[in-house]
């Protein structure tokens, strides 16, 4: 397996909206950011995501562009941008720009050159159809944000594909200009020194010539079949590769929605000059109740299995991407661990054990590393989020569901609880601004936020900054080969990983109650690298201690 600075790196992901607010008006900027890389220096780790900075209509906050060159105006300048970018690499701190290319803004020339005729020399950079003879859409595909993929724009009296909001429609990649233009301008953003790609559903910027009819999944059918991973993916990636990511020594994550270990192993293969690593779902991903709506967490038995799967498979072949949560997915405490008070700083460290001591690149969302939990909504006008707030409306106000029972799932799941401010401290807003804030913030921030935890050597975050620090000193963090153990036990989740001489155990109770754990003989009497409690693990027979985790290590 090749060594690479990408695979030893820790990522943290930056939601800038929700990050720091550096002027007052209530929206986290590229300063705010700015003036926060002392913390992250001091977290420890190697590489920022950064989600969408780029002018945009924010109709899906940042996820629709209208100039890719450009910066949103409620987060500064492409000067503030700059500033921030060498401020980072002084501190040794990369960033990783998102890559938003499936689709633009409909506010984006493009689109609005596209739309405006039939002959343009734009047409062709979207994808029209005309709709069926009654006038209804083309096919009977739904859009990720509710109702149906497909707008209708009667200056031309045709639809045009949209997979996410009518404000985002799809660019048609297999027009050959759209990707020369896309090339150059990541080449741009390479040139200004960034380092690297987050592909935004980078597995779906292909689409099949026939557009059939979809498999009816609630109200509409699914594009899936036709549009993820389609015909030319990697064609369209190897030559994305070629001109551009092959000429820098950057880092590449795809996000890959619905990817299979074979598939990852051609988008992020060690040899496939494609992308460095896929960013995949299928263990945040569960049977929803309501499309993807639920309130029930998954079995320890098939997270376990869905995550070992990706280790042992990938293994010496392709990388992926480690994480409980981004901006997408609930706050992994509330979803994975246990967010009532007793329990939410010991199973917050728990998930990190697990999570960190697994292959692949470790991605720390905003606010992971305090612990900050899921926020308790009092009804949907607290949503800013275009996907709950349109959730809400088709399966709640349309009477297909009762509130109360849609009300537990939505909540858990919405996207908004990622969203929420960052909590710095325990002055009003948290310390993310001095304005009203865009979202309002987690009510628990007097007590959870990044002032308390950096001042207190056993909270979460010095746990973090801990396991950070590990994964410097020790490459089997890194490279070992994975092992799962007790793939029955629905309590605990427990695993090796050997690199040469070297090996570790790892055991994490992922419940509320006492379990009992045999260590095997090759590790009784080893040291413990980390432990979320401060027990002793010098017998063989070991009563854990809810959400107890602990690694030990033989030479
Ligand atoms: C990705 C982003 C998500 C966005 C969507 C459309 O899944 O992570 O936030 O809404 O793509 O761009
Ligand atoms: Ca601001």
């Amino acid at each position: 397996m090749n060594k690479t600075w990408w695979k030893e790196a820790v990522i943290y992901q930056i939601y800038p909206r929700s990050f720091m607010d550096s002027n007052g008006d209530g929206i986290g900027d590229l300063k705010g950011v700015t003036d926060r890389l002392d913390y992250l220096k001091y977290l420890g780790i190697d590489v920022i995501w950064m989600s969408p900075v780029y002018k945009s209509p924010n109709d899906d906050n940042g996820y629709d562009i209208s100039d890719y060159q450009d910066i949103m105006e409620e987060f500064g300048t492409m000067a503030d941008f700059d500033e921030l970018l060498a401020k980072a690499h002084e501190k040794g701190i990369k960033i990783v720009m998102d890559l938003v290319v499936n689709h633009t803004s409909d506010e984006h020339q493009w689109f609005i050159k596209s739309k405006s005729s039939k002959n343009n020399e734009y047409r062709d950079y979207y994808i029209w159809r005309e709709g069926k003879a009654d006038g209804t859409p083309p096919n009977n595909w739904g859009s990720c944000f509710g109702g149906s993929a497909w707008e209708y724009d009667e200056t031309t009296d045709m639809y045009y594909l949209h997979l996410f909001s009518r404000k985002q429609p799809d660019l048609n990649w297999d027009n050959p200009e759209v990707r020369s233009n896309v090339f150059n301008m990541m080449t741009w953003w390479c040139e200004k020194g960034i380092d690297g790609f987050r592909m935004d559903v980078i597995s779906m910027i292909s689409k099949t010539a026939e557009m059939p009819d979809g498999k009816v999944n609630g109200l509409y059918g699914d594009y899936g079949p036709y549009c993820v991973h389609g015909p030319n993916v990697h064609k369209y990636l190897q030559e994305m590769n070629e001109k551009v990511l092959s000429k820098y020594d950057i880092m590449t994550v795809g996000e890959t929605a619905g990817v299979t270990t074979e598939l990852a192993k051609q988008y992020a293969g060690e040899d496939t000059n494609e992308l460095n690593m896929v960013f995949q779902f299928e263990h945040v991903e569960g049977d929803g109740k309501y499309g993807k709506w639920t309130d029930e967490q998954l079995p320890l038995t098939r997270l376990k299995s869905t995550l070992s799967r990706w280790q042992t498979e990938l293994y010496g072949k392709a990388w992926n991407s480690l994480f409980w949560n981004n901006h997408d997915q609930p706050r992994a405490v509330s979803r994975f661990g246990d967010d009532r008070p007793q329990y939410r700083e010991v199973s917050a460290k728990m998930l990190a054990t697990c999570l960190h001591m697994m292959q692949g690149s470790p991605y720390i969302y905003q606010g992971e590393e305090l612990g900050m939990t899921n926020y308790p909504f009092h009804g949907p006008e607290e949503f800013r989020d275009i996907e709950s707030i349109n959730a809400y409306k088709e399966w709640c106000e349309s009477g297909r569901v009762p509130h109360e029972t849609f009300w537990p799932c939505i909540t858990f799941k919405s996207r908004d609880n990622a969203r929420t401010p960052m909590q710095w401290d325990d002055s009003a807003q948290a310390g993310f601004t001095t304005g009203t804030p865009w979202i309002a913030v987690n009510p628990n921030y007097r007590e959870i936020n990044a002032k308390a935890e950096t001042a207190d050597p056993a909270s979460v975050f010095h746990y973090y900054k801990k396991l950070i620090a590990l994964r410097k000193q020790n490459p089997i963090m890194v490279y070992g080969n994975y092992e799962l153990l007790l793939e029955d036990s629905e309590e605990l989740f427990a695993y090796t990983r050997t690199l040469e001489q070297e090996k570790l155990l790892v055991v994490c109770n992922f419940t509320d109650k006492k379990t009992v754990f045999t260590i095997p003989a090759e590790f009784v009497g080893m040291p413990c690298l980390i432990s979320n409690l401060d027990n002793r693990y010098d017998k063989q027979d070991i009563a854990l201690e809810p959400y107890e985790a602990f690694v030990l290590r033989k030479k």
